[in-house]
């Protein structure tokens, strides 16, 4: 509700010189009383859902920078050129990636013999880095043989092709690791690597490796630096993985199975990657799932930005879209999958001493990972989901009674599949229900008040993956990303049953992509964070500890409702530093005044300090990394933070038209 913009027209007139924008009449009441502490809100209430989608893993947060290492994609030279006597053989010394090549050292090939690889949409390397080239390798010549290792720019001339080249001896007969580190001396996106045969004798390479010596952490197996960074910069709660789609698989053979993930890496056994060819129009025949990001560092990067783990498992039924009633497994056949997620506790929890829990040992972190949560299924609907995870909940019910459970309400945020799932989940005791809701500008408009009406007692809310996907505009933009902000203070108001919140997808290659809006964009050199990761890391950041109420003169939160004029607003009390915050969005195309009254403080108690943080686009279809192009430059859209003076008990401010903002008010 509005009272005279007189009273307040101060605020107004400073706004008003800075944005220009005409103003609506009145100014919007909104009321906290600060001495009733809501609900808390939950650790893992903001994080983040990562799938191998859009590149995300291999040619993404992976580190590994040559494609097909290991030469057992279908087609074992994707990825590679090969030039000259190249020989695939299948009996190499990994089991599960049995192939491997053989650069043959006689005749006319030796004059030539090379394989390059193209790594992910080239190899970006940065001038001053250094790399660690690793292979296994042997020669069958009792004096051994050699080979060449060459960094290239295929689009240089001559003798500047190569502008790293260092000689290798290959000086045994048995497979063995040869390491090498390599310095660039430029920096280029689309670098090659070259495999040189120098000697005379035949030289057979397998699990061919290149990564950046400065991971993240200065892991050997490791990650993406700065694409690790971006995660962390959003203190993430929760972490969700390893999909999604990919969990399901397009047939069972292909979903994901975490138990191929871990253990030495070379031995991973390769899986395809269902959005290799799921949209025709994004067709990437070379996308594959290397596993070399598997469970075992999902657990390690959790632990690293403090995330709560929340793995996904197959309740062996696969892709329901794709397969429709033949996608599941008989219930005969289902304790194999029950025991893939009663083993995985173990590997995640379990003692040393344990078979899963030494192979964690093993592979370097002997302390548990302490996983709390496991979600059985993606987006699976009916009785045949049902059916399939009611063996699963009794397992974790007797076996793993700290695990809580988390059910899926299937692909939609509402209709036959929703309505059939959500009370079979209470009837069950799931812990928490994922929802899932993709939905276009109108959905994220009138969406504030969803969780407003929904029953306190059972299981919690987990929107597993949501983003506002624009009619007509399914891309990243700013408008988007206000919508979702808007729609959020729904989830914070509602923290007392929504107690997990993840965006999707999280990556995407530029040149890689199969589905948009995603929260993060990268090329093989730089990162760039979208406005709706803007959003994410300004409701995570801001998250407090406890729901405020936020009401207006006629006690109704801000919805956007009619009235309203647009503002959506929540409000949160900190402990960490007794401070209040207060989130408005004004989705509108004028600005407001707002009148934020806090009841409740002590009779002389005054606010001291504010900090504001606000995000704001002119352009409302514009974005950090333009669709049209899709081309990595410096971030133009990033929240501001400034200082504001307060003195007594309100917060009376103008929020600009099409700006979230963010008030931070110390007392
Ligand atoms: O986030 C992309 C896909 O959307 C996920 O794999 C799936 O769960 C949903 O349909």
């Amino acid at each position: 509700m509005k009272i005279s913009r007189f009273k307040l027209i101060l605020p107004a007139l400073i706004a008003w010189a800075g944005f220009g924008v005409s103003y609506a009449d009145g100014v919007h009441q909104m009321n906290v009383d600060v001495k009733k502490k809501g609900a808390e809100i939950s650790n893992t209430m903001y994080g983040l859902f990562f799938e191998d989608i859009n590149f995300a893993a291999d040619g993404g947060l992976y580190a590994e920078l040559v494609k097909n290492r290991s030469f057992d994609f279908p087609y074992a030279l994707t990825g590679w050129l090969p030039a000259g006597n190249v020989q695939i053989m299948n009996d190499g010394p990994f089991e599960n990636n049995p192939n491997y090549v053989r650069l043959g050292g006689s005749g006319h090939g030796s004059k030539f013999t090379a394989i390059t690889n193209e790594g992910f949409f080239g190899i970006g390397l940065k001038a001053g880095e250094k790399y660690r080239f690793s292979v296994y390798a042997r020669s069958d010549a009792p004096r051994g043989s050699s080979v060449r290792i060459e960094l290239i720019d295929k689009a240089a001339m001559g003798e500047q092709q190569a502008f790293v080249k260092h000689n290798l001896r290959i000086d045994s007969k048995e497979w063995k690791k040869y390491t090498v580190e390599l310095t660039s001396p430029v920096t280029i996106s689309k670098a090659q690597l070259r495999i040189f045969l120098t000697g005379q004798s035949n030289v057979d390479l397998e699990h061919v490796s290149l990564f950046p010596v400065d991971t993240w952490k200065g892991r050997e197996n490791g990650l993406r630096k700065d694409l690790v960074q971006a995660l962390a910069d959003i203190k993430p709660g929760v972490f969700r993985f390893p999909g999604g789609c990919i969990v399901e698989g397009t047939d069972l053979e292909t979903r994901y199975n975490w138990k191929n993930s871990v253990g030495p890496v070379e031995n991973r056994k390769l899986n395809e990657n269902r959005w290799h060819y799921t949209f025709d129009t994004r067709l990437f025949p070379d996308y594959f799932q290397s596993y070399g990001m598997g469970f075992y560092e999902f657990f390690l990067l959790c632990e690293d930005i403090g995330a709560e783990p929340l793995p996904v498992v197959s309740c062996g039924l696969a892709c329901q879209f794709q397969n429709g009633k033949d996608a599941h497994c008989s219930l005969d056949e289902i304790d194999t999958f029950v025991q893939d997620a009663i083993d995985l506790v173990e590997f995640a929890n379990g003692d040393v001493t344990t078979k899963w829990g030494a192979l964690r040992a093993e592979m370097g972190h002997p302390e548990p990972f302490g996983m709390k949560y496991l979600a059985v299924g993606n987006e699976q609907w009916g009785e045949e989901y049902i059916e399939h995870v009611i063996p699963f909940i009794e397992a974790l019910r007797k076996k793993c009674p700290e695990i809580e459970i988390v059910g899926t309400s299937g692909p939609y945020a509402s209709g036959e599949y929703f309505d059939y799932l959500w009370p079979k989940m209470k009837e069950l005791e799931a812990d928490l229900v994922d929802e899932h809701y993709y939905c276009p500008e109108d959905w994220f408009i009138n969406n504030a008040a969803r969780y407003d009406s929904y029953e306190r007692k059972g299981p919690k809310v987990f929107a597993g993956e949501y983003a506002c996907h624009g009619s007509g505009r399914k891309w990243n933009h700013f408008n988007a990303s206000l919508l979702e902000a808007g729609f959020m203070t729904g989830l914070e108001r509602n923290a007392d049953i929504v107690r997990m919140a993840t965006y999707a997808p999280l990556f995407a290659h530029v040149e890689g992509w199969q589905w948009r809006p995603d929260l993060i964009w990268y090329d093989n050199l730089n990162v760039t964070r979208s406005c709706s990761y803007y959003v994410q890391q300004m409701y995570s950041t801001n998250k407090g500890t406890h729901v405020l109420k936020l009401l207006d003169d006629s006690q109704k939160p801000y919805t956007g409702a009619a009235g309203q004029d647009g503002l959506y607003a929540s409000a949160v009390y900190d402990e960490t530093d007794n401070s209040i915050v207060i989130k408005v969005i004004n989705i509108g195309d004028d600005n407001q005044d707002i009148n934020v009254v806090l009841s409740g403080l002590k009779r002389n108690e005054t606010l001291k300090k504010g900090v504001v943080t606000t995000l704001h686009s002119d352009d409302i279809y514009a974005d950090n990394v333009p669709h049209t192009n899709l081309v990595i430059e410096p971030e133009t859209i990033k929240p501001v933070t400034s200082e504001i003076e307060l003195n007594g008990q309100n917060l009376s401010v103008t929020v600009p038209a099409k700006t979230f903002a963010v008030y931070r008010l110390y007392r």
